[in-house]
């Protein structure tokens, strides 16, 4: 049975006061949900958040990584780190982080690596452009991030590995994909990925739907059946939107 997961991206959202104010709303407004929950705050909250959530039943999660273990890269963060701290989920790869600061699929690849050397889950986000799914371009996009991003990892990584299908056009527009739409990408990931490796892993491994998902619109896409969450943006920095999202898987 694959998981059922959604994840909260706060992005560069939130100074550590406005942090905790969120955090103990979200641990009185999510309630019962069948999804594994995650938060994903800055780095300069992470320790705080992971110490509130040590008896909550949210999981943490980084959103970017440096691939050395160590060394002279000023401003940047190693899987050692992260780990020291209790963080254990990281997310490599998002759209922004692509298009901002240049992250390359063979740099993707190198990052993967070493979260998985440090036995780290890796949230792997990818997606095509406007442009791509203009030109009818977004099947071979996505085939080739996956190709030279991931697809180099061994078979018994997979079970560390979320895949997370972002597409760019929809990400903080509000237009979303349309759960066909997203079904039709998901099943394409993961009959890639069976091409590549084997069923069991292409039907094992979960993969989350991103982009402008609202409470309004959450529950007709998680209902798709190769979509198995979200990865949530803006929707995820007020307690009671994440909260209706989370229930409606
Ligand atoms: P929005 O939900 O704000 O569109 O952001 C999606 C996203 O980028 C999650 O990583």
């Amino acid at each position: 049975m694959r998981k059922k997961i959604v994840a909260g991206n706060w992005k560069m959202n939130k100074n550590l006061a406005e942090t905790e104010a969120l955090l103990s709303d979200l641990k009185t407004k999510l309630g019962k949900t069948e999804a594994e929950i995650i938060v994903a705050p800055t780095f300069t909250n992470l320790y705080n958040v992971t110490e509130a959530l040590r008896q909550a039943d949210i999981k943490v999660a980084a959103q970017n990584m440096h691939q050395a273990e160590n060394g002279a890269y000023t401003g940047e963060i190693s899987a050692d780190m992260l780990k020291s701290i209790g963080v254990e989920i990281v997310i490599l790869g998002h759209s922004e982080r692509r298009a901002y600061f240049g992250e390359t699929d063979a740099l993707l690849a190198d990052k993967v690596n070493t979260a998985l050397k440090h036995n780290m889950m890796v949230i792997f986000c990818f997606g095509e452009e406007l442009q791509d799914r203009k030109s009818d371009n977004h099947f071979s996009v996505v085939e080739n991030q996956l190709k030279n991003g991931i697809f180099h990892i061994d078979a018994s990584a997979w079970k560390n590995v979320i895949l997370a299908y972002e597409p760019v056009w929809a990400i903080g527009t509000g237009e979303t994909a349309s759960p066909d739409q997203a079904q039709e990408m998901h099943a394409f990931i993961r009959a890639t990925i069976a091409k590549a490796y084997n069923d069991t892993i292409a039907n094992e491994v979960a993969i989350l739907y991103g982009g402008s998902v609202k409470p309004n619109n959450a529950e007709e896409i998680f209902a798709k059946p190769d979509v198995d969450g979200g990865l949530i943006g803006g929707a995820s920095l007020d307690a009671e939107s994440f909260a209706a999202i989370a229930k409606a898987i």
